[in-house]
């Protein structure tokens, strides 16, 4: 199989090392790339990935690297078709993204800029939270166009929802499909209109009260692993998404997925970057998906913009 390209991921904590693990191991790609801050850590664990081809049998070949704040060592990422941004400081219990605002936003900021640097004309995919705020940020500071820098979110949250459901019905994940749009947060927009369980509606086969429970517990999804980890934030399910991001990127497939993108006019919302659904390839976000929504979930979407939008000014000066 012919191997080509290169993904950086930048921070190398427990979300970027999985995602650079799962994207080496699709064994596409001649080259993942990860960087961090932290001296040497990087590296070591570029190294230990290496040592499990043998034995899990994938030849892309991972390449880390100690990166500074002010892009030394950046010229590692020359030539990224992709790069994944996860940089940041995660949650800890009790605080919300949104408390991740100021210290994210001067790191997202440098990333952001030395990306520009020296991959101009990689796709950008932001996982660093506040998730909307940030991928709004990482587009101002690298300069590049709307549909080249993405956020990874409802991948994930919908991906909460129908591992609650198949765990309440009993069923395989694979039978289950759900959806979830708007921001990463408090005003995350389920559409039960698109949730089905073996082709049936979901309201067909649970009651109301118990969808509205399990979309509570969605809406909390990374609030319930924080409380339970007690130091640091999910990052199994989480890179999973973020990788297949990249990889619909990197294979140019167009696939339709649940992303933060950026909006311009789409379901009547303008200038704004919200989860929804959109086409992903080659050159990020290719066209926004407008699926026909119920009036409810319109409306939730379109408060979800407001929300996002009442803090742009704060984000355009972080
Ligand atoms: N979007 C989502 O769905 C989602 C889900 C889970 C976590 N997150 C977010 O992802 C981010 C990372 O989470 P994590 O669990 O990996 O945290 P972590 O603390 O394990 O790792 C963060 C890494 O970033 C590095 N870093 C800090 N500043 C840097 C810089 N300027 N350049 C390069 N690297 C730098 C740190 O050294 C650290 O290794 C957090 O902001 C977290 O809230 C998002």
């Amino acid at each position: 199989m012919a191997r080509k390209g290169t993904a950086t991921v930048v921070g190398a904590g427990f979300y970027g090392s999985t995602t650079a693990q799962r994207l080496a191991e699709y064994d596409i790609f001649e080259k993942v790339v990860l960087t961090d801050i932290r001296d040497g850590w990087a590296e070591g664990l570029a190294l230990d990935m290496n040592q499990s081809r043998p034995i899990e049998g994938f030849e892309t070949e991972l390449v880390g690297k100690t990166t500074t704040v002010d892009g030394a060592g950046y010229e590692v990422i020359a030539g990224s078709d992709v790069v994944v941004i996860t940089a940041g400081l995660p949650r800890k219990p009790g605080m919300s993204r949104m408390d991740l605002l100021g210290v994210n936003g001067g790191i997202v900021r440098g990333v952001a800029e030395n990306v520009a640097r020296h991959a101009p004309d990689a796709v950008v995919v932001v996982v660093s939270n506040p998730l909307d705020e940030m991928t709004t940020l990482a587009q101002i500071a690298s300069g590049f166009p709307h549909n080249r820098v993405i956020g990874q979110a409802g991948m994930l949250d919908t991906a909460r929802f129908t591992y609650f459901v198949a765990s309440e019905l009993g069923v395989p994940v694979g039978s289950v499909k759900t959806l979830t749009l708007g921001s990463h947060g408090d005003t995350m927009v389920p559409v039960p209109s698109a949730c089905t369980v073996d082709g049936t509606p979901l309201s067909d086969v649970m009651d109301p009260a118990k969808i509205e429970e399990l979309v509570i517990r969605t809406r909390n999804g990374g609030a319930e692993v924080v409380a339970l980890l007690k130091s640091g934030s999910a990052y199994y399910a989480p890179s999973a998404a973020a990788a297949r991001m990249a990889r619909a990127v990197a294979e140019d497939s167009g696939a339709v997925m649940p992303v933060c993108a950026w909006l311009s006019g789409e379901f009547g919302i303008d200038g704004v970057y919200l989860g929804v659904e959109a086409e992903i390839g080659r050159d990020g976000a290719r066209k926004v998906f407008e699926r026909n929504l119920t009036e409810t979930e319109l409306a939730g979407l379109r408060e979800a913009g407001e929300a996002v939008k009442s803090k742009a000014a704060d984000v355009a000066s972080l």
